[in-house]
């Protein structure tokens, strides 16, 4: 295998282009995905082909040229979107389409020709890109929402090529998917692939169900028969890089940061919420329980602080702008209602954070609020269960989250229920301290087992078998 190249291809690439004036450097993207997958392509034979981030126009050709020299150290090739692909098919199609109908905010969705002709021609884009840098007995493996249509277009190309597919949000259920006019499109451009991967049996389930009754195909334990191609679709929850986050608590930096934090927070217990700036991950719904949580147990004021931390995305797109200022009036609300001269209860940044405070935060949090009304798989979950050392820490998550199918142990809520949430936040800063050790040290158990390389290893396993079973019925 090792002798084997894996063409990694996503819409982002895990270094985004940032300019500075005249000055262009590439830093580490943000996002479940290409923090996730990160440390897979850094230690194995791996060319990762995605949107660095930028527009063309404003690169322009020389800067162009130099983002690919900057990027081809790091094995990464760019497929470059100019202003009217970034607004039609990345904030259009990709997140004004799919993403709100597939976490179940189908009225949010958009349903624009423009934007379904914009994603057409950038997944031939990326389809070119690759079949430029493919070389026979390559791995091809394509990640996420924004390439539905991919495997099918590398398909036609390349007929005998191994391509698997894996999704990292949620697949809805058949009543969902069944509204999106493109619905024909969007699987037959799926089944080009030879593995369909999904994060929870939940997923696969709705993937299958909608196959047979769009497409007419049925499928037996996970077997589609396509008219001549046999299609395997499974689950493989994504994991994390568990040995990277747990072994970061002993670095001097993180510890300098967390005891400086612990300092600052004054023995006061510390609930966390971080988050991309997104309205599937609940952060109105949550400062909300906080807010009733504070009014209902007024002994807590001045004893907890709730940092939010949200992380700016997608900010083109109305919807996260709206969300913003829910999220900064909620914030304001809050602090008025119950702050003190002395105390504010949440403090409130938006802004990427580096590794280093991130993980500290973790460290320092007594819980972990993850209440998304919709989560492909949720990795910040598994990240703070993954950082506590001595046990101690509690994590509140949501039902919603495909994360919740491995995370039995923790405080499950529905995100829905404001009660549940207060109620949740409760029981989490009184939960004595031998639950709390129990109940981490299975999930750690669990996380360190199905490391994120385990995860990439178990999908490639798979993909070659389901490539050896189509030779077998040929
Ligand atoms: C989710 C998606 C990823 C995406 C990330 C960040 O985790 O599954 O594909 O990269 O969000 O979003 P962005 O739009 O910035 O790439």
């Amino acid at each position: 295998t090792e002798g084997r190249r894996t063409l990694i291809i996503s819409n982002r690439l895990p270094y985004s282009v940032r300019q500075d004036g005249e000055n262009l450097s590439v830093e580490p993207s943000v996002g479940g995905l290409a923090t996730g997958l990160a440390s897979y392509y850094q230690d194995h034979n791996c060319v990762w082909v995605g949107w660095p981030g930028a527009d063309s126009g404003t690169l322009g050709e020389k800067g162009m040229e130099e983002v690919a020299a900057m990027l081809e150290e790091r094995a990464c090739i760019p497929v470059f979107l100019d202003a009217d692909e970034i607004g039609a098919y990345y904030d259009g199609f990709c997140n004004s389409t799919i993403w709100p109908l597939f976490h179940y905010f189908h009225t949010s969705s958009t349903w624009e020709n423009v934007s379904w002709e914009a994603y057409q021609q950038v997944n031939r884009a990326f389809c070119e890109a690759v079949v430029r840098e493919y070389r026979p007995g390559d791995i091809i493996w394509v990640h996420d929402y924004h390439l539905l249509l991919l495997p099918a277009l590398l398909r036609r190309e390349l007929p005998r090529a191994t391509i698997g597919f894996f999704n990292h949000i949620p697949f809805p259920s058949y009543e969902i998917f069944r509204i999106l006019p493109w619905r024909r499109e969007i699987l037959e451009g799926l089944l080009g692939a030879d593995l369909i991967g999904f994060h929870t049996y939940d997923y696969v389930r709705h993937f299958t169900d909608s196959v047979r009754r769009i497409l007419g195909y049925q499928h037996t334990s996970g077997e589609i028969l396509t008219g001549n191609r046999l299609v395997k679709v499974d689950t493989f929850p994504m994991g994390i890089d568990y040995t990277r986050y747990s072994g970061a608590v002993d670095d001097p930096g993180v510890r300098e940061e967390a005891a400086r934090l612990r300092e600052k927070y004054g023995g006061r217990r510390v609930i966390l919420s971080f988050d991309r700036l997104d309205y599937t991950k609940g952060i109105p719904q949550r400062l909300r329980a906080f807010d009733l949580f504070l009014q209902r147990y007024p002994e807590y004021r001045d004893g907890v602080v709730l940092i939010v931390v949200a992380v700016p995305s997608r900010t083109a797109v109305r919807e996260y702008r709206t969300l913003k200022r829910q999220v900064d009036r909620l914030v304001g609300e809050i602090t008025g209602k119950h702050g003190t001269i002395d105390w504010a209860p949440v403090r409130y940044l938006y802004d990427v954070l580096p590794f280093e405070t991130l993980v500290a935060l973790y460290q320092i949090a007594d819980v972990a609020f993850v209440t998304s009304l919709r989560d492909g798989m949720n990795l910040m979950a598994k990240e703070f269960v993954a950082t506590k050392h001595d046990g101690l820490g509690v994590l509140v998550l949501s039902e919603m989250a495909g994360a919740a199918a491995e995370l039995g142990e923790a405080i499950i809520v529905n995100p829905f229920n404001t009660e549940e949430m207060v109620g949740a936040l409760k029981d989490a800063l009184t939960m004595p301290e031998n639950e709390q050790v129990r109940r981490n040290r299975w999930m750690q158990e669990r996380l360190r087992r199905y490391h994120i390389l385990h995860w990439a290893r178990d999908f490639m396993q798979r993909l070659k078998a389901t490539k050896t079973r189509q030779r077998e019925l040929e």
